[in-house]
């Protein structure tokens, strides 16, 4: 059984045998609504440290839209349960006072523009408050390693942008996005779709496949063009479809040798976002 605790005080006293023996702490920060995306990261954790921490914490902080905080969907005794089917040791469920009672070192740190571009521009404040979380999160629990996954390709440059600048004893690592059998990116907002949304959804994953199977065969713009043709198709709103270089998120220049093709789409009014690396094989 997974142990359920709700307070720093009762964590630190859980963790610190592990930590006096030098046993490693794997760690998985969630908002919840677990999917098969999340269980692959409870069981790399798993695999690879002594101890598997999974926190759930739907934070405020990064929603810059009220409804979609309130909307975001709350699974608490599945999430429960599939964390105990990925055996994992501790399910954190902190509470707000306790994240965000101090002023925290995140809130100031130098991001170099990371957080500017994509997520950056559509949701303002967003990456201050993934920061903010994630800083205490890793305050509470001072993991070895952390999991995340490369869904939030943005959030992971931004994570780890934060760690090296306030030089955190935390390995940061990139899980792949998992996908559903047409493509779409497990997303705890896919669970807001409609059935008819759902099938839409996928246009998503059609249009980062047009730039990735014709990468650097055709011209970056004419690709662009076409997978925006085929959102257009999907009856989904495009926010932003860009190629960029995948260590600075600028737009790519010709001498760049890896890129990343980012998405953000609504589909009604579930936000979806997705990317997929490019290379020329
Ligand atoms: O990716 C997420 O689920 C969240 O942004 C995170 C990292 C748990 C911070 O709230």
């Amino acid at each position: 059984m997974s142990q359920i605790i709700t307070n720093k005080a009762q964590l630190v006293k859980a963790l610190n045998p592990y930590r006096k023996k030098g046993l490693s702490i794997g760690f998985v920060p969630t908002m919840g609504a677990l999917h098969e995306g999340h269980a692959s990261l409870m069981s790399q954790a798993k695999r690879e440290t002594d101890l598997t921490v999974l926190s759930i914490f739907v934070n405020p902080r990064q929603f810059n839209d009220l409804l979609d905080f309130e909307k975001y969907p709350r699974t608490l005794s599945e999430d429960i349960a599939r964390a105990e089917g990925e055996r994992v040791d501790i399910v954190y469920l902190p509470q707000y006072e306790e994240l965000f009672g101090e002023d925290s070192p995140a809130s100031r740190v130098n991001l170099n523009g990371l957080d500017e571009p994509m997520e950056g521009a559509f949701r303002p404040g967003h990456f201050r408050g993934v920061i903010e979380v994630v800083h205490s999160l890793f305050n509470h629990v001072k993991p070895q390693i952390a999991y995340f996954g490369q869904k939030d390709f943005q959030q992971l440059a931004v994570i780890r942008a934060m760690v090296s600048a306030l030089d955190l004893p935390v390995f940061i690592v990139s899980c792949p996005t998992h996908r559903e059998t047409d493509g779409l990116a497990m997303s705890s907002r896919n669970l807001r779709l409609t059935k008819r949304q759902r099938q839409a959804a996928s246009g998503i994953y059609k249009a980062l496949s047009i730039i990735r199977d014709a990468w650097q065969k055709e011209p970056t713009q004419d690709l662009i063009h076409r997978a925006t043709e085929m959102v257009r198709q999907s009856h989904l709103i495009l926010e932003y479809l860009v190629v960029v270089n995948p260590n600075t998120l600028a737009p790519i220049e010709p001498t760049d040798d890896t890129a990343v093709v980012c998405i953000a789409a609504y589909c009604g009014e579930v936000r979806l976002i997705d990317n997929m690396l490019l290379s020329a094989d």
